[in-house]
């Protein structure tokens, strides 16, 4: 079920951003995360952390849905901090389980954060709150990963 979701997702993406080559990231990015909080049935919270200079690991918001969340995350802090030192996703099934969890909603209890790259560059990171335990596995890695790798070329 959540398979046919994302597949439907990856189709509404398509049809939203088009063929156009020069479709501004930004854009696809912004279209992306409003249709994960539309139709993903575990989110709480959903939006990116963007490193503002190469030269730093500091992460501040950039665009997101849900609660008003922490505008930075120091550098190798929190999830998502680690995950972009670590250039790999973490899925953090009880958040009360990693250390240096940052709590921006203190109903958050689970989470998936996944490397966002830009033509190859690593810019941030997608992070993905639940205010269930355990609400994300593999298969949302697997398909987050390939549905921003479908928009990383954009410019
Ligand atoms: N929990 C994250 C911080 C960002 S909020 O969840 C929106 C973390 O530990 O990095």
């Amino acid at each position: 079920m959540l398979e046919q979701m994302y597949h439907q997702l990856g189709h509404d993406l398509k049809s939203l951003i088009g063929e156009d080559p020069k479709f501004p990231h930004r854009a696809a990015l912004v279209s992306l995360i409003s249709l994960l909080k539309e139709n993903h049935p575990k989110i709480s919270w959903v939006g990116v952390y963007l490193r503002n200079d190469d030269q730093s690991e500091e992460l501040y918001i950039g665009p997101y849905q849900g609660k008003t969340a922490c505008v930075l995350i120091p550098p190798g802090k929190g999830v998502c901090g680690a995950a972009f030192r670590q250039n790999k996703t973490l899925i953090v099934p009880d958040v009360e389980d990693f250390p240096g969890h940052i709590a921006c909603d203190s109903l958050s209890r689970s989470e998936i954060v996944v490397p966002l790259y830009h033509r190859s560059r690593l810019i941030g990171v997608l992070d993905l709150d639940s205010h269930e335990l355990n609400a994300f596995t593999t298969v949302d890695q697997m398909a987050l990963e390939s549905l921003l790798k479908r928009i990383e070329q954009l410019p």
